[in-house]
């Protein structure tokens, strides 16, 4: 199989995974990425058994609206029972790296609000250590230096994500070579220098149920505890 098939396959199993428990109240969290747009394919054919969408980012509300699906702000929204959402990278914890799209900041609102996070991704995706794709870091564009000597100091090599500008207004520094033996050690440490929104590591809330796309078919595994 492809990439692509395998991306396909884990966004129609959530698709399945979800659906039995839509109701007309029900508003569904989505993500970004090029995965996260096959499950909005799916979740289309459902659009009458469901109420509406939190999208992470502004790609993903345009690809929604087309589709017919309404689009809430998330201040509009009392609850979300399903956020689903792609990875850069997954260990076998459900720890994640995510923000290879640079939607990082609002996928982190959405899966901290939705009581239940499904992660899709293909079996490229899995790892034994996080940190081989490169960790992405949302910034105040006039912290931009300041971010970048921090890192060093943590051990990281940090790379500006030269002209690209998030739906926030803020910028990206990628981290190459960092030692993430430990997560949320990491994240939490990243999260603590001034100037930074956040970091694409999901460790402190990391996903609930991974539906890891292989040659030999979809493959659910939950969160030890979950
Ligand atoms: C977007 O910012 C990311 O977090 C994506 O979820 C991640 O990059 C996965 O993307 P693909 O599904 O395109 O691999």
């Amino acid at each position: 199989m492809t990439q692509d098939e395998l991306k396909q396959a884990v966004a129609k199993a959530a698709v399945d995974h979800i659906a039995p428990h839509l109701e007309p109240s029900s508003i569904v969290g989505v993500g970004t990425g090029s995965t996260a747009n096959f499950f909005i394919d799916y979740l289309a054919e459902y659009r009458n058994d469901f109420d509406g969408a939190v999208a992470s980012s502004e790609a993903t509300a345009e690809r929604l609206k087309k589709h017919g699906i309404p689009v809430y702000d998330l201040n509009a929204v009392n609850e979300i029972e399903f956020y689903v959402d792609g990875a850069d990278e997954t260990n076998e914890s459900l720890e994640l790296i995510k923000g290879g799209g640079g939607a990082l900041t609002r996928e982190k609102i959405v899966a901290a609000v939705a009581k239940t996070f499904i992660c899709i991704a293909d079996e490229s995706k899995m790892v034994g250590i996080l940190g081989e794709f490169p960790l992405p870091v949302e910034v105040i564009p006039m912290a931009r230096s300041h971010v970048g000597r921090e890192i060093v100091k943590l051990g990281g090599d940090p790379v500006y994500r030269d002209g690209f500008v998030t739906d926030n207004g803020n910028i990206i520094i990628d981290i190459h070579n960092m030692d993430i033996s430990r997560p949320i050690q990491v994240e939490e440490r990243l999260n603590n220098i001034v100037g930074v929104v956040t970091n694409g590591l999901f460790a402190r809330r990391p996903a609930d149920l991974l539906l890891l796309g292989t040659s030999e078919g979809v493959k659910s595994i939950a969160r030890p505890g979950a």
